[in-house]
Formats: structure tokens, sequence, C-alpha cells
């Protein structure tokens, strides 16, 4: 085992696409025969902490593990482990990755929870789902089976569908198309749109922009009027000459992405009427060539009778869940070597503060800074963009504008479009979303 600092998969941006395609390959080696690769992690352990349901994510990292001839100690329960004590998260994890285990895969009901298990556990850390924020394995698999479908990423026309909102699958699912250079056409069921942070995040870091869409005939699927986005993804160049991208017309979709409404955290909102793809719609020309995807569970919106169509590919999700999680680990142990760029920053990276006082915790009341158990965390942003200023929380990606920037030398803070506020050098900037929380942090108004 290497020597290289420990890397963790908090959010799918952890991994470069170069990796990823490497990580792809090991992965078909992997399935080639599942199990002649025993030596590979022999006398590695990995812990699963998982507290909310799961079954595939769990299985497949399981019987991963053992295929790669690791061991396996499970916390499948919240109510099973020291959390049901109070414990916080940082003390778990502690405690967990290092003496008893080499490798930690942790599921979370908190948004924003997997970056303090990185931050705080001594060995590499996997999101397995935390809150509604992401879920990068889960994309990893879906990428992977579109992958092996469609031959390539690139240009690949595809619909994200249902409960945009809390599905973190989604959401993982998303930034890695737009970084592919997939289109993205948006079906949310009304009210369960893409949240605004998500979108946000595509646009500054991708150069994706939500247009009106165009959802042309795909009978039956849009619910109700403008309920359908247009995303493009554009190369950096293009940035300067497009502030809205033309949408264009779907004449055939590569693949629907269909999620479950996730009842489980909505507060009783009635789901009539939800997309649903049934033995109708596929037979519609523009479904031709649609791959129908599902990170599964599923519960009823996609039809039993859709399973035996050549085009449904969600239980290859789940079975290709082994050897892409195999290709995972044993990159993450170090037991393969990948000749890829990583990328530059990682989700575990360091944001800076946003002033401590009021105001200072992240908006999202999901986000495990604002849990009880776990007020030892200081609030951290990362600045998403400068004009006006937004800045969003680095664990759990939700955002909130800064009106107010103060300098750290002089203590006086100014209106954010100023001539003042604009010579503070970056790194003497700190961000306050009220005049109020600057005076708290002991800044003066500027003159
Ligand atoms: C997903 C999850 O947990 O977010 N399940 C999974 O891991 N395959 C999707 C879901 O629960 O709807």
């Amino acid at each position: 085992m290497g020597t290289a600092p420990k890397r963790d998969l908090v959010s799918i941006d952890d991994l470069s696409c170069a990796e990823i395609m490497e990580l792809f390959r090991h992965a078909d080696q992997f399935r080639e025969d599942l199990r002649s690769w025993s030596d590979l992690c022999r006398g590695s352990i990995m812990a699963t902490l998982f507290l909310e349901p799961s079954t595939r994510t769990r299985l497949s990292f399981e019987s991963a593990m053992l295929r790669l001839g690791g061991g396996v100690v499970t916390a499948a329960e919240a109510s099973s482990t020291s959390q049901a004590k109070g414990e916080s998260l940082a003390d778990t994890v502690r405690v967990v990755g290092g003496a008893y285990a080499d490798i930690l895969v942790v599921r979370h009901p908190c948004d924003g929870a997997a970056r303090v298990a990185a931050q705080y556990a001594s060995v590499p850390v996997i999101n397995g789902g935390d809150g509604v924020h992401e879920h990068p394995t889960q994309t990893l698999c879906d990428l992977y089976t579109l992958w092996r479908e469609k031959g390539e990423l690139e240009g690949l026309d595809v619909v994200l569908c249902g409960d945009l909102r809390f599905s973190r699958t989604i959401h993982s699912f998303a930034y890695a198309l737009a970084r592919f250079g997939a289109n993205i056409v948006t079906i949310p069921y009304p009210g369960f749109e893409m949240p605004k942070p998500v979108l946000e995040r595509l646009d500054a870091e991708f150069g994706v922009s939500a247009v009106a869409a165009s959802v042309g005939d795909l009978p039956g699927l849009a619910v109700g009027d403008n309920s359908a986005a247009y995303l493009t993804a554009s190369r950096p160049h293009q940035l300067a000459l497009f502030t809205r991208l033309t949408p264009h017309h779907v004449e055939r979709i590569d693949a629907i992405y269909m999620t479950r409404a996730q009842r489980e955290r909505h507060s009783g909102q009635s789901t009539e009427g939800y997309p649903r793809i049934s033995t109708e719609l596929m037979k519609a020309d523009v479904m031709r060539d649609a791959r129908i995807m599902h990170p599964l569970p599923r519960t009823d919106e996609i039809e039993y009778e859709v399973d035996s169509d050549p085009r449904s590919i969600y239980f290859r999700q789940a079975e290709f869940g082994v050897p892409v999680r195999m290709a995972l680990m044993a990159y993450l142990l170090g037991a393969i070597e990948i000749e890829a760029e990583s990328p530059e920053q990682f989700a575990s990276s360091p944001g800076r503060r946003f002033g401590a006082g009021v105001g200072a915790l992240c908006p999202n009341e999901r986000c495990i800074t604002n849990s009880e158990a776990v007020r030892y965390l200081p609030a951290e942003f990362r600045i998403r963009r400068e004009d006006p200023p937004v800045l969003s929380c680095a664990y759990c990606g939700a955002s909130r504008r800064a009106e107010w920037i103060g300098c750290v030398t002089s203590r006086r803070y100014h209106r954010w479009d100023s001539g003042d506020a604009r010579k503070i050098k970056a790194e003497n900037r700190v961000y306050f979303e009220s005049e109020e929380q600057a005076r708290v942090e002991g800044y003066s108004v500027g003159r």
C-alpha cells in the first residue's frame, strides 16, 4: 500500500473524468471473472456505517470487499451504534477508521455528513449517500452502465425525471453528466424541481445553464406546463458568448433516469400524478434508443411490464455495483494504480470562514453543521461567484448571498459592489450576510 495522502470520495467531483474512465476499465476486467481477485485487498477491512436504510449500496460494497479478499465489519442501523447515545459522527469515525477498518463507507441522513467523516477519519471515506446531497458511487454505477450501453457519454441526451429535489442520486449524476459533456433535460414532478444550489453549481463549475425546454413529444411524461428545463454543457471559452444557451428540440432520447418520490424526506406531500414509465410510452418514436435507468428501489414509477424490455437497464446498474465498487476501493486502498490526473480540489479541501457570529450557520436546516450533535463544526463556505458574491456551504453546497465584504487587516466592511470592496485582496476578504453580522464580528462600516 502506498504512502500518498488518503483519498476520499465525498462528491463525484472528487474523481476526474480520466480517473473515472480508468476505474471503468478496471471494472471491465473485474467483471470478466468476479472470483479471481481475492489477493488484491487481502488483509484490508472495510467498515460500513449505514445510519439510513440500504439494500444494494451496502450489500454491493460488502460483496465487493469480500471479492477483493478483504474483510467487512458493519453497523447497519443508527439504533445499534453510539450515535443513538448522542455520539458525534466525528468521534465515531475517528475510532472506526484506523484500528477497526482501513476504509469507511458512510450513509447518513444529514446533508454534508460525508465531508465530516472524511475530515475526521484517518482512512479513506466513501460517501454512501448523505441526506439529499450526493451519492457518488451510485453515479459511478450509473455512468458505467450508460457508457457500456452507448459507447460514450459526450453528447448524449439524458432525461432526469421525478423527484429531482430530494434525490441525491440525481444531484451527483447531473454533475457528472455535465462534466462528461452530456445534455440534461429535467422533467421534475411539479414542486420537486432541481434545487437552486445544484443548478448554481452546474452553472458556476461546468458552464451549464438552465433554459426553457422543448420536451417535444414525450407523451405523458412531461407533467404540466413549463415543468422541464433544458441544460446544455458548454465549453469554458463559450461562457463569454452565451448567457443563455439555445434549447434544442429533443428528437431522440438516449436515456431516462427515473427516480422514486423520496417520501421519507417529504412532509407528507401528495404525489398524485407522479410521472410513470409505461409500455405505452416505450412505443413512442422519441424513445426508440432510450435506455430506462433507475437507482432502485422502485415504487410504482416504472410499470413492471417494462422490465422485460431490452431498453430497461436498471437491474444492470445494480449488478455493476459490485465490479465498479471493487475498482473504487482497490484504487483508494492503493491496490491498483491509475495513471490519470486527479482533480485540483477535493470536496474535503478547506473552504473559508463566513463570519463566525450571527447567521454564520448554513442556511440548510438538513446540513450536518446545523445538527445539534455536531456543534463542533465551524461554518465553512466556498465562493461560487464574486459578482454578486454567492457562497456555498463547504459541507452541503447550500448557497447564500453575501451583501457585505470586510477586510481582515483594516477591520472595515463595505457593500460588495463598492469600489472599496473591490480593492480588498482576495486573501483578506471576509464575507457577511448583514451589517449586523459584520458588527458582531467587530468590524465597523467603511468610509
Ligand atoms: C438510492 C438512495 O439511497 O439514494 N438508492 C440506492 O442507493 N440505490 C435511491 C433511493 O433511495 O431512491
